[in-house]
């Protein structure tokens, strides 16, 4: 009896903060907040949380925002690691037909990379295996999409972005790229590497205690936009890599596995301006039309209501 007198109390108390919430709130923030303390509560009745556990939550959340800065961003590696940027992605971009697949944008990109030319190295001056990578850029209709722009960045052979080193003299490892009538692409660079991800903040403490590793498979960052199309965030991933099955933050997907084929031809090098041995991959990428995801959106939010 005194048992649920008890739990009483404790959904009173979760009745009482949603009750709070006033009617002439924004009906979507009013969505969220509510549906946000119904299940932050049961969470916290589930576990029976304790009071030194809330304070360690408390002091976790803080370290958390205290690592963020202009160059490094901990709330995007918690999302990460938990699946929850993973989550995000899969409800905003349910895959459409030929669509290219999306995966997440993580902490490191940046605006403003150079613009370089087809066939122009991106990684000019760094260490690595010689790398080159062409593809396409079409419409699902299978139109190619001249003009498309492709932001690129990546890791360097050690697996750490410009962001994380020292007087790396600005941007690098980055570029921004044009396809060209065709809606071709061409790119000299280096073979991505495996990398951990940050782990001298708090996510690395929570990632042991889990038991977790913290590699990333190698990839190669791409945002690829054309007017009147949805852009595309994505990676291409190196077949092969052994982080695939687990990499740490949950964002490979199979259609975003290529082959890094490794050449020893010193003949088919010269031809994309490369030495061997050199590594190439080749890649379409598939933009679908932004009134149809509009379309699909407005269908999404009438099946909510
Ligand atoms: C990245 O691929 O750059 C990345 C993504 C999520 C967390 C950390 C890094
Ligand atoms: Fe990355």
């Amino acid at each position: 009896m005194e048992e649920q007198l008890q739990n009483e109390v404790e959904t009173k108390l979760t009745d009482a903060v949603i009750a709070r919430l006033s009617d002439d709130a924004d009906p979507r923030f009013r969505r969220i907040m509510q549906s946000l303390i119904r299940h932050l509560h049961d969470f916290v009745r589930e576990v029976e949380l304790t009071e030194e556990e809330w304070f360690e939550a408390i002091k976790f959340l803080t370290a958390t925002g205290q690592k963020c800065d202009d160059k490094r961003q901990e709330f995007i590696l918690l999302s990460d690691v938990l699946g929850v940027s993973m989550l995000v992605d899969a409800i905003n971009h349910r895959r459409s037909g030929a669509t290219t697949e999306t995966t997440v944008l993580g902490p490191f990109f940046v605006h403003g990379a150079k613009e370089i030319n087809n066939g122009d190295d991106m990684a000019a001056g760094w260490k690595g295996e010689p790398t080159y990578v062409a593809g396409r850029v079409l419409s699902t209709e299978g139109t190619p999409l001249a003009g498309a722009l492709l932001d690129l960045w990546q890791s360097n052979s050690e697996g750490s972005y410009d962001v994380q080193l020292a007087d790396t003299g600005g941007k690098q490892l980055r570029a921004k790229l044009r396809a060209d009538a065709e809606g071709r692409f061409r790119l000299r660079t280096i073979l991505p590497t495996s990398y951990p991800v940050p782990t001298d903040g708090p996510m690395g403490l929570v990632l042991d205690r889990m038991g977790r590793h913290p590699m990333r498979p190698a990839h190669l960052h791409f945002m690829v936009s054309a007017p009147g199309y949805e852009t595309v965030v994505t990676h291409l991933f190196v077949k092969g890599d052994p982080y695939l099955e687990s990499d740490v933050v949950f964002g490979v997907k199979d259609s975003l596995i290529v082959e890094f084929k490794r050449s020893e031809s010193q003949a088919e090098a010269q031809k994309v301006g490369l030495k061997a041995p050199f590594y190439s991959a080749n890649y379409d990428f598939v933009l679908r039309p932004a009134d149809e995801v509009k379309q699909q959106a407005a269908r999404a939010a009438s099946d909510a209501v």
